[in-house]
């Protein structure tokens, strides 16, 4: 007996030292000092012996138990420094290795120029505001002075929402100038930005979507002197004190008289050609046809409750993609819609 508790010792504390995990040590205390475990079973035995014997093995047996229980302590011990060590070094964290890179996006091309254009007006005093692209026909074309049967107001032309043409996704930001002024009394400035739809084929400079940015004023004795001259002083800010304009005479039934402003081609300058061909951006003209405008027509500021006889103003709506081309030299006008990376990373 003596001699099978002395190889349950040396056996288990081999077992111990190989050991290399705390699932493993588990696995061996049941096995060597559980209640089915090695050491139990010959303590069993133990009633067998003769009463002398039983104290002395008795002993032997307490102190090979007391000896594994050590060892299995010391094995607990290492092992779990060991574990802690791993774990530590499979977390560690270099702060030295260089981070990586979060790329930074910028404003659309579009945006950019948008900015630039408010920042302006916003100096010279206009207050801008926001209005619905849903809009009623009413605003859009008949409080406008645009008579039924206009043109504009084909369903060729306008995206209509219902069978009496009542609603419509508007075609110009001058259903702004009819709420500005409904909601305003003169005097009054203001700058209408937005989205404005239209059944356009697409190509260089014309989309069925486009911006257009609407501006309005109207005081006492305000002149086609002072329209003329916001819209150059705002073409020099933005394309430099050389930028060349004409203004040519239009037809708006919303304003009288009327008037269109154009800013020489970027791309031909004014040549309409390139490289003997004719200018793909602005058809052979060698100008680009950039805003409307005109003094706002006395049946439009009466229709919006303005009276006529002692307040004049006048109006402009341009277009800002065609803006934009002209100050980030883009040639054609698709390019804005694209979103094609490499376009806009240009900017
Ligand atoms: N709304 C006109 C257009 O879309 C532009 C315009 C605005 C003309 C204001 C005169 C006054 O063509």
């Amino acid at each position: 007996m003596k001699q099978q508790l002395e190889e349950i010792k040396l056996h288990a504390l081999a077992a111990l030292d190989a050991a290399d995990s705390p699932a493993a040590l588990e696995e061996l205390r049941v096995k060597l000092l559980g209640k089915k475990g090695e050491l139990t079973a010959v303590l069993k035995q133990m009633g067998k012996l003769s009463p002398e014997e039983r104290p002395v093995m008795g002993q032997i047996a307490n102190a090979v138990r007391a000896e594994i229980e050590a060892k299995l302590e010391e094995c607990k011990a290492s092992i779990g420094a060991k574990v802690l060590e791993a774990k530590l070094a499979a977390e560690a964290i270099d702060v030295t290795i260089p981070g990586e890179e979060v790329e930074m996006g910028h404003q659309h091309p579009m945006n950019m120029v948008l900015q630039e254009v408010k920042d302006i007006f916003v100096g010279m005093g206009y207050t801008v505001v926001d209005g619905p692209e849903v809009e009623y026909a009413a605003n859009n074309f008949t409080r406008l002075n645009i008579e039924e049967g206009h043109p504009s107001r084909d369903r060729s032309d306008t995206f209509y929402f219902t069978d009496d043409d009542s609603i419509l996704l508007r075609t110009q930001t001058s259903s702004m100038q009819i709420r500005f002024m409904e909601n305003n009394q003169p005097p009054l400035c203001m700058l209408a930005p937005g989205r404005v739809f239209r059944k356009d084929e697409a190509d260089a400079t014309h989309s069925p979507m486009f911006h257009q940015i609407e501006g309005l004023v109207v005081a006492e004795d305000i002149t086609m002197g002072n329209l003329k001259d916001v819209l150059i002083t705002i073409m020099q800010r933005i394309y430099g004190h050389d930028a060349q304009v004409r203004f040519r005479p239009h037809h708006f039934p919303f304003t009288e008289p009327s008037c269109e402003m154009d800013m020489q081609c970027h791309k031909c300058h004014g040549t309409g050609e390139v490289d003997g061909k004719v200018c793909s951006t602005c058809h052979g003209e060698g100008w680009i046809e950039l805003l409307g405008a005109g003094m706002v027509h006395p049946v439009v500021l009466e229709n919006c409750g303005i009276d006529s006889t002692k307040y004049s103003g006048f109006a402009f709506g341009m277009g800002l993609e065609r803006m934009a081309m002209g100050r980030l030299r883009i040639n054609d006008l698709r390019l804005i819609f694209d979103n094609d990376m490499r376009f806009l990373n240009q900017f």
